[in-house]
């Protein structure tokens, strides 16, 4: 509704004071809205500083169940998992991702042993194990769709059954979500939940990321042909559309930032739970600004999120997750 004429309506009466802004204000960032990602590694004490992200680091799986308790402590509702694979286990078949023993299956075991009321989440896609980086398995320079789906599944139910609460397929394989539901369905993993990352784009703000799990530098190509086209938003929501038809029970897009549009698009057409991720880039980026003086860091953090939050997010997952959960707290 327009507002009366000036001077009938002076939008600044609302604004004179904090307690009347935050009378009116329409959008609201919680603890609870938050899912924090966190890059593991071996060995025991190891804290690995990503130089392209300040201020994260790979953490061994003891020193993660150390940062996982105090996130939990802060209210964090879930942390999401990224392995970084010893050189050696990344091959072109990518066995060591349905390995019920490797690193993300040992650090759920570990995380539901010792705090069962924080949800995890893990990666669904091959890169981490993968000799030439990408999330596909590939054969003559091209990747393979419905082979790699197959593998994404072995990899999925061995997640489920280490006992991951929600499974997050990153991969962008047509057909991943439909046959991960099916195979969960019918080996008693009904209750797990899949947290698609619908809509991902092929993004240059990944990079960060890239180095944090080891694929930087073994990435051959790019990840153009399974990777949303950065230009299409129509396609986005086609691709949102199909993984809720495959059971999908919870969506994503994937940068956050430069694609609230398409967030917002989500919501209003979907209206199912929808998540943004703030992806390394976003975060490095914010970092390297504050660091340097440029930007206020806890000021664009917290503005930041809340944009997800204005443009009809549920969630975000962030690298913030921890500083942002203390800055709410007071
Ligand atoms: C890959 C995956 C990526 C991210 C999450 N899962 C990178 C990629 O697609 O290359 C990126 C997250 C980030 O940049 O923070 N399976």
């Amino acid at each position: 509704m327009t507002p009366a004429p000036f001077p009938a309506a002076r939008m600044r009466r609302l604004r004179r004071t904090r307690a009347l802004r935050e009378m009116v204000q329409e959008n609201g960032l919680c603890v609870r809205d938050l899912i924090w990602p966190v890059f593991i590694c071996e060995g025991h004490k190891v804290q690995q500083p990503v130089a392209s992200l300040p201020g994260v680091s790979r953490l061994s799986i003891d020193e993660m169940l150390r940062a996982a308790a105090d996130a939990h402590a802060l209210g964090i509702p879930a942390i999401c998992l990224f392995p970084y694979t010893d050189p050696a286990q990344r091959t072109e078949d990518c066995a060591e991702a349905w390995n019920p023993e490797n690193l993300t299956n040992r650090a759920i075991r570990a995380l539901k042993a010792d705090l069962p009321d924080l949800m995890v989440m893990t990666d669904i896609a091959l890169d981490p194990y993968n000799a030439n980086g990408h999330d596909g398995l590939v054969r003559d320079g091209v990747i393979l769709n419905d082979e790699t789906v197959e593998a994404l599944v072995r990899q999925g139910l061995a997640q489920a059954e280490a006992g991951a609460d929600i499974l997050g397929p990153s991969d962008m394989m047509d057909g991943r979500i439909g046959a991960l539901r099916l195979a969960l369905e019918s080996e008693g993993h009904s209750d797990v939940a899949i947290l698609s990352y619908a809509a991902k784009f092929a993004s240059g703000f990944y990079g960060p990321f890239r180095d944090a799990v080891g694929a930087a530098g073994r990435l051959v190509g790019d990840k153009a042909t399974y990777q949303i086209n950065p230009a299409n938003t129509q396609e986005a929501l086609a691709c949102v559309a199909r993984d809720l038809a495959e059971g999908a029970d919870m969506v994503m897009v994937k940068p956050g930032m430069p694609y609230l549009d398409i967030c917002r698009a989500v919501k209003d057409r979907f209206q199912r739970p929808t998540f943004a991720y703030q992806v390394s880039g976003e975060y490095a980026m914010l970092m390297a600004a504050a660091e340097n003086g440029w930007l206020d860091g806890e000021k664009v953090m917290l503005e930041s999120l809340m944009a997800f939050k204005r443009a009809g997010c549920d969630g975000v997952l962030s690298y913030f997750a921890p500083r942002v959960a203390r800055a709410l707290q007071g």
